[in-house]
């Protein structure tokens, strides 16, 4: 199927054109429907408790992350699963130990165009940063941050997540220039991440009765003391410099440099991408190379940063690899450029490891350099490769694009057993003693260390995972037009929203849906929590738009009443009402909800 039929396939949509702006839900709120889907449900956002990983006691995951103990090695990178208390809970649930929390930027009014996600096939979006203002990202992220805290303490949760889930880590990420960071609203983000006493203390009055044994519960306050720069396209050396010394003097943080692809020049990765890898529909924008970091700027740059860290005691790192520039000539979302993602992103990430670990021997933090330099890495990670990213030295592994496939938030605790599995086959109990033997390995092979490896292999005999012939699958079609009742209940709508924005009903008898065809579960959106991203609709089998044709409920009526959608508003005691919706479906969705024991949204 071309980009066309994609189009076609989609005929209720037209782009929006501007974002939906999202509205958090409050704590209180978030608590209640915990509450209420694990007494109804068994279910926590949605996530079964069969994809809640529990360490295996006998195989140590730990890494440290700039001197913090973590956990386990994966997480969510910066993106649509680290912007809402919700999805960084998921997360959580799932495995991840590490979160790079979405970037905040002076610029948060921008409009992003819609939709913004394509996911089709490997991955491309044309997001920018955060979708709130910069006070209320901290409000999420305070509001996650108390919410893991009673997660680990609840007795309900204990047999799922084990007898110590373990520590973990918040690491923020700002953007883009100097002026901006250095602002006294994100000046003032980055002293509340690292002291959220004032948030917590405010946030304590909005925990619901069913949880009051924590309102005076003694919650993290230091949220977050790292950080990681996205640098993104067209960051001059100059300012990454300047940005890195002002976060380290003005604020005292250990950072992270997050790194573009572009570092290995035009020629090496249009060759890659388009020659060894046979994406021929992917155009690389050349003009944007050279006003990114050039290679040998940018292993004095490092080396240098990483000194002026030292002298000053604090940690310095990098992070392989943000997304690649390219031409849209998909054309499904409305911006000039893309930024690609996912599987062969993953070859260009791991070839720039290789390539940085020649130019600077001994100096970063993997095995057989023993050097200082942390190399965190974001690029194509999926179960199938985790565990041979993380013996390169990778601290941590994170990811985006594969959350955003079926499953979603479901596939962190798979890949987590897989790499239990790999690393007790080995005979080792933790990655420490893992990767090292993984390091004698590689060299007894030839090579200078794992990554050197790795690369070969994937730019050898495993580059066919990585070719367009493995990626180019279209997710699965029906025809029938989606409509507002009734549908495969694929459940795609639901695991695909990094949001968590579709939840589902089940057709029971007293629903008035139960005769409906192959229509087991009946899917509503929560509209607050939805930005119209898109990526609902490029996996739903059936033709329409999932985040439109569902049922569109609301619990904010300022919000409601300011959207000209069709939808239905739950005030704060249950009573609904709607607007744009027929007689007959306003009664279906009342039905619906009336079969739920309790107020689902609190
Ligand atoms: C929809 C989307 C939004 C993203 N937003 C950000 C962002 O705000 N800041 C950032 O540094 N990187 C952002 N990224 C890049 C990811 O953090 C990650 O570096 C990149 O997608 C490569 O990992 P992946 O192949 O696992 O997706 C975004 C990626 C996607 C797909």
């Amino acid at each position: 199927m071309t980009q066309d039929s994609l189009t076609s396939n989609h005929p209720g949509h037209t782009p929006h054109g501007a974002s939906a702006p999202l509205t958090p839900m409050s704590l209180g709120q978030l608590l209640t429907r915990i509450g209420h889907e694990w007494e109804t449900r068994n279910k926590i956002f949605d996530l079964p408790t069969a994809r809640i990983w529990s360490p295996d006691a006998d195989v140590d995951l730990s890494f440290e992350f700039l001197g913090r103990p973590c956990a386990s090695p994966i997480g969510p990178a910066a993106g649509p699963h680290s912007q809402l208390a919700q999805n960084i809970v998921l997360s959580w649930l799932g495995g991840s130990r590490l979160f790079e929390l979405k970037t905040v930027q002076i610029l948060d009014e921008l409009e992003i165009a819609r939709p913004c996600i394509d996911m089709q096939t490997i991955g491309y979006n044309i997001e920018w940063s955060q979708e709130l203002k910069i006070p209320e990202s901290l409000t999420e992220y305070v509001k996650a941050s108390m919410l893991i805290d009673i997660l680990r303490n609840w007795e309900p949760l204990r047999e799922h997540i084990g007898i110590d889930p373990g520590p973990h880590v918040f690491d923020m990420s700002v953007g883009y220039d100097l002026a901006g960071i250095s602002s006294p609203e994100v000046a003032s983000f980055i002293d509340g991440m690292k002291d959220a006493t004032a948030e917590v203390d405010a946030l304590r009055a909005e925990i619901p009765e069913a949880f009051a044994e924590f309102r005076d519960f003694e919650f993290t306050t230091v949220l977050s003391d790292t950080l990681t720069l996205s640098t993104f396209h067209g960051c001059p050396p100059d300012e990454i410099e300047s940005i890195t010394k002002h976060l380290i003097d003005a604020h005292g943080l250990d950072v992270i440099v997050k790194l573009n692809p572009t570092l290995l020049g035009y020629e090496t990765v249009a060759s890659i991408v388009n020659d060894e890898l046979g994406y021929s529909d992917v155009r690389v924008k050349e003009e944007e190379f050279a006003n990114d970091l050039q290679f040998d700027r940018g292993t004095e740059l490092i080396g240098e940063l990483r000194d002026y860290a030292v002298e000053r005691d604090r940690l310095f790192g990098i992070k392989l690899t943000n997304t690649l520039v390219v031409h849209n000539e998909k054309q499904w979302m409305p911006e000039d450029t893309m930024y690609l993602s996912g599987p062969p992103l993953h070859v260009l990430a791991s070839t720039l490891l290789d390539k940085l670990a020649e130019a600077l021997p001994g100096e970063l933090d993997i095995p057989g350099h023993g050097g200082n330099i942390m190399v965190s890495f974001s690029a194509g990670i999926t179960k199938e490769n985790l565990a041979d990213a993380l013996a390169m030295g990778i601290n941590p592994a994170t990811v985006c694009s594969d959350l955003l496939k079926p499953g979603g938030y479901g596939r962190l605790a798979p890949m987590l057993k897989a790499l239990t599995k790999e690393v007790k086959e080995s005979g080792a109990n933790d990655l420490t003693s893992w990767r090292a033997a993984r390091q004698e390995a590689a060299i007894a092979a030839g090579h200078a260390n794992v990554a050197a490896a790795y690369v070969a292999h994937l730019r050898g005999a495993g580059a066919a995972d990585y070719h367009l012939s493995s990626n180019e699958k279209l997710p699965r079609e029906v025809e029938n037009e989606l409509e507002m009742f009734g549908c495969v209940s694929c459940n795609f709508c639901i695991t695909v929203c990094p949001n968590d924005a579709f939840f589902s009903i089940p057709s029971l008898a007293d629903t008035g849906l139960d005769s409906m065809e192959n229509s087991r579960q009946q899917y509503l959106v929560l509209s607050e929590l939805c930005n119209e991203c898109g990526n609902c609709m490029t996996f739903c089998p059936e033709d329409g738009d999932p985040a439109m044709v569902k049922p569109r409920l609301y619990t904010d009526a300022e919000v409601f009443n300011s959207r000209d959608t069709p939808g239905v508003l739950i005030a704060g005691d249950g009573a609904l009402s709607s607007k744009g919706i027929d007689g007959e479906s306003f009664d279906l969705i009342e039905r619906l909800l009336a079969s739920q024991k309790g107020n689902p949204l609190g």
